[in-house]
């Protein structure tokens, strides 16, 4: 439905939800995005999935127009969007995130009226902290010592970007 220079982003199908539940089950990304206990996720994830699909303003499949697969989603409330994202690993370093994050806060701004995109990212995600800095979220605050990851303790980051932030950029650029 969307497309940006290498990037398609489409609505999820039902047949995405065992590639969505594949992704949540790699150690690499499972660990990244939630403070929960990394587990095998079991079939009844797959309720899990389809309830964030049907609840969220905008849950996406993002595809490469050379056809390959990655996801994103993002979730609205009080004119502020949670966003969160998930790319296959074999994906990553290709400035992929940076493309898909540049165009959702875009479109979330111009054509959702948002008020504020808010994320949080656990202080070892550096890849992702690095993706937001460049598109142009704030650290707001720190939830310390708020997840345990690989026998240590570490903060979770809270950042937003308001839209008078991205007004400011794009007046500049
Ligand atoms: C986080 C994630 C979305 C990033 O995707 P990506 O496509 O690799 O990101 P990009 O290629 O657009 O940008 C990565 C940036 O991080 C930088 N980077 C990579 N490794 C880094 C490191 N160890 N330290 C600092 N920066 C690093 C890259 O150089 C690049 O910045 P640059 O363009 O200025 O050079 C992807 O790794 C992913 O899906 N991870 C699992 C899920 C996840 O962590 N989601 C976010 C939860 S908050």
């Amino acid at each position: 439905m969307f497309e940006t220079n290498n990037l398609r982003i489409r609505a999820v199908h039902n047949t995405d939800i065992i590639k969505l539940h594949d992704l949540w089950n790699d150690l690499r990304v499972q660990k990244t995005l939630s403070p929960a206990h990394v587990i095998p996720l079991g079939i009844k994830f797959e309720d899990t999935l389809r309830s964030w699909v049907s609840d969220s303003l905008l849950y996406c499949i993002i595809e490469t127009k050379a056809d390959s697969e990655c996801i994103g989603k993002c979730k609205a409330k009080n004119q502020d969007a949670r966003l969160g994202l998930a790319l296959l690993p074999e994906f990553w370093g290709r400035g992929y995130a940076t493309e898909i994050v540049g165009f959702v806060v875009d479109y979330a701004f111009r054509e959702l009226a948002l008020h504020r995109i808010t994320l949080n990212v656990f202080e070892s995600n550096v890849r992702a902290i690095r993706v937001y800095e460049k598109i142009g979220f704030v650290r707001e605050g720190v939830q310390r010592k708020a997840n345990w990851m690989e026998g240590r303790w570490e903060d979770v980051i809270w950042m937003a970007i308001l839209r008078e932030e991205w007004k400011a950029e794009q007046t500049s650029t």
